[in-house]
């Protein structure tokens, strides 16, 4: 009976205008679990209290939860259910109702709620798991104090952890034990945590600026334990990080991470008890890549916090999500370009941000950072919401500068500390502390889409005027939009001098067209536009001749210089895809003088040599044929790996000299370059590619060559890929996280076969549905190898239409990940977009459906 599946015809949309406060609060909460994977007991006792003059019953959220009884003021009452909640009739202004129920966390598939992962138990709760655990008005603008007692056999259970300060605990009857924890701090349910199992910790502490001092507590199996080390220097960088740049101390005594390897997304900001997917805090030299050490750091400074833009000041409701995800990835953005190299993380930001973001934007399921309506609100954890939130933050600093964004995030913390707000509230606090008329700046809250600017500069009796125009493209419910206020970056270079002829000034654009003058401009002069990338846009600047190849050599802002060679090899990918001849001199000549500077580091000459993405090209086109795509930019990546022979041979055997023990940027640099001349030099001449690649995984000291030697040989294929593909695997097969990459890494290959690789693998003893990040490596790499995916055949979207609908009955959530990809058909020629719709709609007409996919695939078909 609690496995019945809701199948509903039609799911009913939420909508963000309809949103009321709540009828009933909790100011405090009890519960006492008697912990079993087979079934637990859960005791509720919850204190409510009337909220306003109403006579409305109390309502509570449950699912999938067997009531075993209900009390009010101590006397039992019989229930009464209505649209799946339980509601209970009150006369006074307050109450004391108490629930017990019973849930099954072995067989809690969905990994929401209370579930057993690797003999642990552990809880997930945002957005709508607290419900799966008890009966509760699961909304997060109600907060209460929790007081939590858990009950548990002693010997598979010996730690039990939960939000707060563990206060007592004992032992029990028949071998068990019990903790008792508090929680200070008032808080939404989505914060609850708790875990339970066999845990080792690294123990550690922290001493805040006022002198208190922070027990810091990383709990993972025990043969895990020396991967954590990374984490925990991470999290102190972080807590002193909070402290300098936005003053915000951390308020418990204890801060607890635990790693659990079955996960549905990154990690999760439970007040005082963070729990992570193992893979953002294991890392060492033998098992993870630079990348993963650099993705561990931010994820753990990004849950961090979250105690207080999250935690502290949290979200009225869902659709406020990127009042707390924008602002906290903007925030863990800004940690890591402090801790590294600022031009190379804002590069790799804006590739993610291009690579998932951008599509979104443009597709069928685009929404405005807060969204108006959603079926599912899992589905709204998105790039949009995430990142493109993360640059909204990042333009009101840009406007109002460093020092009045601190004065407003200062007023906005205080302001609001323990309350559950909206990102109103969050632009009126900035707007109060600085004075700034933000009116027209909130479009960007409302409005979907990515707006393009074209720009154009002419020179005329010592002075240059920039035109600009803007405009964004109808989305799904939006046809109309209005100018937005775009922050530019904006420094006019000396064509001859090679100096800034007008230095850096920021051009606020905010009406559809608008005219900028520099005056004292003599000189010709090159544009350097949306420097940092300053606003979340597609530029297109009509150059003159020989402009760009300019820029691309001597733009004294590392990414505008980065973009200047983006557009160069954009413009010729975008001519060659559309049948022109590709020009790949001017492309040569910027990569050439790239490689061979002296003054540029490492890093940021491999993010140089990587061309626009097959998937950003297609972004910039109406339609195109994937293979035709991956053809142009492969023959592009040849010509430059052919001319450019000597200088890459060079930077690769150069490449060599990284210190395997350093994780320094110069270190890390080095191995990027040497992925990145590998690639060429395999585009090249795949016989040499397939010899350097074999001795770079032989000899490979750090994962993050063995990974990057790897897939080289993968792709060039053969003997030498089979015999390296066994050898990892035999390596590394106790190792979850590692065999996520060997299948990754084979789901990745550019090449029309890969597809039967991937059924392949999917029959694999190693290969299951149920763990989200197995999945994730080989349906989401897959998908994400355009050449790969959309296979002419369409076996490829058969394939996922067919994991998507397996997955769905295993954990919806994570299936619904999975719909997006297919949904791109309106930007792929009509034989393959034909099939991609076929598929969606053999997704939808399967019974059962959950509305996670229901909601993508319905969106996706439009
Ligand atoms: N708040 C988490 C974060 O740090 C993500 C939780 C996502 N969970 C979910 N069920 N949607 O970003
Ligand atoms: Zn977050």
């Amino acid at each position: 009976m609690l496995d019945i599946r809701t199948a509903p015809v039609q799911p009913a949309a939420i909508h963000r205008a309809d949103y009321r406060p709540p009828d009933w609060l909790v100011p405090a909460i009890a519960l006492e679990f008697d912990l079993d994977p087979a079934r637990t007991v859960v005791r509720a006792r919850l204190e409510v209290a009337r909220n306003g003059e109403h006579d409305r019953a109390l309502r509570l959220d449950g699912e999938e939860l067997e009531l075993l009884s209900l009390a009010v003021d101590g006397q039992a009452v019989d229930p009464q259910f209505e649209d799946g909640q339980l509601v209970v009739p009150l006369t006074g202004a307050s109450a004391v109702v108490e629930t017990e129920v019973a849930i099954r966390p072995q067989v809690n598939t969905k990994l929401m709620g209370l579930y057993a992962s690797g003999g642990l138990l552990c809880t997930q709760c945002e957005s709508q798991g607290f419900r799966r655990i008890t009966w509760f008005p699961d909304r997060p603008d109600v907060l209460s104090r929790y007081r939590v007692r858990m009950s548990a056999d002693r010997q598979r259970f010996p730690v039990l952890l939960s939000n707060g300060n563990p206060v007592d605990g004992g032992e029990g009857p028949d071998g068990t034990h019990w903790a008792q924890w508090e929680d200070p701090f008032p808080k939404p349910c989505y914060l609850f945590a708790l875990v339970a199992g066999e845990l080792s910790v690294n123990r550690d502490s922290f001493t805040t600026a006022s002198g208190r001092e922070v027990e810091l507590g990383i709990w993972v199996r025990e043969d895990d334990l020396a991967k954590t080390g990374h984490a925990m220097r991470a999290l102190k960088d972080s807590m002193a990080w909070d402290e300098r740049t936005y003053g915000r101390e951390y308020d418990l005594d204890r801060f607890n991470i635990v790693a659990v390897s079955d996960f549905n997304f990154g990690a999760m900001e439970n007040k005082g008890l963070n729990i992570f997917n193992t893979r953002y805090v294991l890392a060492d030299r033998e098992t993870a890549s630079d990348a993963d050490f650099d993705a561990v750091a931010a994820v753990v400074a990004h849950e961090y916090f979250h105690n207080w833009s999250g935690n502290r000041v949290t979200c009225r409701d869902w659709f406020q999500l990127s009042l707390k995800e924008g602002l906290t990835v903007f925030r863990d953005q800004s940690f890591s370009e402090d801790m590294g190299s600022q031009a190379v993380e804002r590069i790799d930001q804006v590739r993610t941000l291009r690579a998932a973001q951008f599509p979104e934007d443009a597709g069928p399921l685009a929404h405005p950072i807060r969204p108006d309506s959603y079926i599912e609100i899992t589905n709204f954890y998105t790039a949009t919401v995430y990142n493109k939130g993360a640059e909204v933050i990042r333009m009101l600093r840009t406007i109002l500068g460093p020092d009045d964004y601190r004065r407003g995030t200062d007023l906005y913390f205080e302001r609001y500390d323990g309350q559950a707000v909206t990102c109103e509230d969050f632009v009126q606090a900035l707007e109060d502390a600085s004075g700034h008329d933000l009116t027209q700046f909130r479009r960007w809250y409302s409005q979907a889409g990515t707006p393009t600017i074209r720009a154009r500069l002419v020179q005329e009796d010592g002075a240059a005027v920039l035109h600009l125009t803007q405009s964004t493209p109808p989305t799904p419910g939006q046809a109309d939009k209005l100018p937005m206020v775009v922050p530019l970056r904006t420094a006019l270079i000396g064509r001859e001098s090679g100096r800034e002829v007008a230095g850096e000034q920021v051009v606020l654009l905010t009406e559809a067209e608008q005219t900028v003058r520099f005056e004292g401009v003599t000189e010709p002069a090159l544009l350097s536009i949306n420097r940092d990338f300053s606003a979340p846009v597609i530029m297109q600047v009509e150059r003159a001749a020989g402009e760009l190849e300019a820029l691309a050599i001597s733009d004294t802002d590392s990414f505008a210089r980065y973009e200047a060679i983006q557009e160069l090899a954009l413009r010729e990918l975008l001519k060659g895809i559309g049948g022109g001849e590709v020009q790949a001199d001017p492309v040569i000549a910027a990569l050439r003088s790239t490689l061979l500077s002296n003054a540029l580091d490492p890093a940021f000459k491999a993010d140089a040599l990587i061309l626009p993405s097959e998937t950003m090209l297609a972004e910039r086109l109406d339609q195109s044929d994937p293979s035709v795509v991956h053809r142009v930019r492969d023959d592009l990546r040849a010509a430059i790996g052919t001319a450019l022979r000597s200088e890459l041979e060079d930077a690769y055997a150069a490449s060599s000299r990284a210190d395997p023990e350093s994780l320094t940027g110069e270190d890390k640099g080095l191995r990027r370059l040497r992925a990145a001349t590998l690639g060429y030099l395999a585009a090249a001449d795949p016989e040499r590619a397939r010899a350097l690649a074999a001795a770079q995984f032989d000899a490979a000291r750090t994962m993050t060559e063995r990974q990057s030697a790897l897939g080289m040989l993968a792709m060039v294929g053969g003997s030498e890929a089979e015999a390296a593909l066994g050898a990892f695997y035999e390596r590394f097969k106790g190792d979850p996280l590692v065999i996520d990459k060997w299948f990754g890494v084979q789901a990745s290959v550019a090449a029309e076969d890969t597809i039967e690789r991937v059924e392949a693998l999917a029959a694999h003893p190693d290969f299951t549905l149920a763990n989200p990040n197995r999945l994730r490596a080989l349906a989401g790499s897959f998908a994400a190898t355009p050449f790969a995916f959309h296979r002419a055949d369409g076996r490829g979207y058969e394939w996922l239409a067919d994991v998507i609908l397996k997955a769905d009955a295993i954990n919806p959530q994570t299936a619904a990940r999975f719909v997006p990809p297919l949904g791109r058909w309106r930007k792929v020629e009509p034989g393959r977009a034909a099939l991609m719709r076929s598929a969606l709609e053999r997704i939808l007409a399967a019974p059962g459906l959950s509305k996670d996919v229901f909601e993508q695939a319905s969106k996706s078909l439009g």
